[in-house]
């Protein structure tokens, strides 16, 4: 075929190409980036925020805005940007977050103390939520690490006496042990914990003993955030140098009807939060970022091709790009037709 082909319709070509790989990785071409990779791991490095496995995993920065849409609003930024990542095994996912912070707030000790925090945010329903923590019908689900119990968990709790050092308590009844008596061990008694009353309530967070840093949450727009009976979510932070680094992980399938099923998504659009102590940062005086999507690298099984092609590819995504496909065919063929061939 001696006939030229206008470099046009290479291009087009070399496009359609990319466009039919991309959507045989399901992804859809006008997706909501930008995008966050969970990469397959073997070892998934669930709580170790240092761990050599996240240098794997594509850093994602985010920048962050001031919460000024309610009040108590914040004006400005006092962190601008986290870095994401995120690994799996095909069973767990953790997300790695990451951020400046020049001082390590971990006490709510004293009234006037804050603690640093982070949280991210994933819809439960289809769709993308409203950003301030969802609305009506559109429920959030809220995994909020908080510094303070990080300190829980890595030295026991932090109890009166560690805020107010020469706090001294000569009795308290029916607690065991010595004074100034600590917090929970002396008031193992049932009468001794009527006097803590947010425990003896169950509140879950006068609860001293911690199982994860991280409490989950729910919520239908501000104001709603509320405690989830079903607690799934891990995490372990760590600040060292200026920056804090924490890891939130959490099984990749459930059945609870409060939490995505990560298993079941694809792509997940997700949100973050990041309270800093020092400025006195809580609640909704936070920053906090636009949705970024989270794409669940498939696990390698043999690296198959089912690993490349996504059932999940819809029909009418097929039928666009057959219609785009023939139509640079004909093009193609038209424009040999109309080149007079160099011999005539
Ligand atoms: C402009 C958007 C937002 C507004 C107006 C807003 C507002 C609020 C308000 C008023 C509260 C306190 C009342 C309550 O507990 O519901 C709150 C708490 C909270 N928000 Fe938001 N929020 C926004 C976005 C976000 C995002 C994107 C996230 C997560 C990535 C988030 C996570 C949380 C968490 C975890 C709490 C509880 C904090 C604590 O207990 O200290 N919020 N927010």
């Amino acid at each position: 075929m001696s006939a030229r082909v206008p470099p046009r319709l290479w291009v087009l070509l070399a496009a359609f190409v990319a466009a039919v790989l991309l959507t045989a990785q399901g992804r859809a071409l006008a997706q909501q980036g930008p995008f966050l990779t969970a990469r397959h791991v073997v070892q998934l490095p669930a709580d170790d925020p240092r761990a050599g496995a996240w240098d794997q995993a594509p850093a994602s920065e985010v920048p962050l805005i001031p919460q000024g849409a309610v009040m108590p609003a914040l004006r400005q930024t006092s962190v601008s940007k986290v870095t994401v990542r995120a690994l799996h095994d095909g069973k767990d996912l953790a997300v790695l977050l990451e951020w400046q912070d020049a001082t390590r707030d971990a006490t709510t000790g004293h009234p006037d103390l804050f603690r640093d925090a982070a949280a991210i945010m994933l819809p439960v329903s289809e769709g993308i939520p409203n950003i301030c923590m969802g609305a009506a019908g559109q429920i959030a689900n809220l995994w909020h690490w908080k510094a303070d119990w990080q300190e829980d968990i890595d030295k026991g709790f932090q109890d009166v006496v560690d805020a107010y050092p020469n706090f001294y308590k000569d009795f308290y009844p029916f607690a065991s042990g010595q004074p100034p008596f600590r917090f929970p061990q002396d008031f193992a008694a049932a009468e001794a914990k009527n006097y803590s009353p947010g425990l003896a309530a169950g509140n879950p967070l006068s609860q001293p003993v911690k199982t994860s840093p991280v409490e989950e949450l729910t919520s239908q727009g501000f104001g709603t955030a509320t405690h989830k009976s079903l607690q799934q979510v891990n995490g372990k932070g760590e600040w060292a140098n200026g920056t804090w680094r924490v890891v939130f992980s959490r099984s990749l399938k459930t059945a609870d009807p409060e939490a995505p099923d990560l298993a079941a998504r694809k792509d997940l659009p997700l949100a973050f939060a990041v309270w800093n102590g020092s400025n006195q940062e809580v609640g909704a005086r936070k920053q906090l970022s636009s949705f970024l999507t989270l794409a669940i690298e498939e696990a390698p099984a043999g690296q198959t091709a089912s690993a490349l092609w996504s059932s999940e590819t819809p029909l009418w995504m097929w039928g666009g790009l057959g219609v785009a496909f023939l139509a640079v065919l004909g093009g193609m063929w038209m424009a040999l037709r109309r080149t007079p061939s160099a011999g005539a």
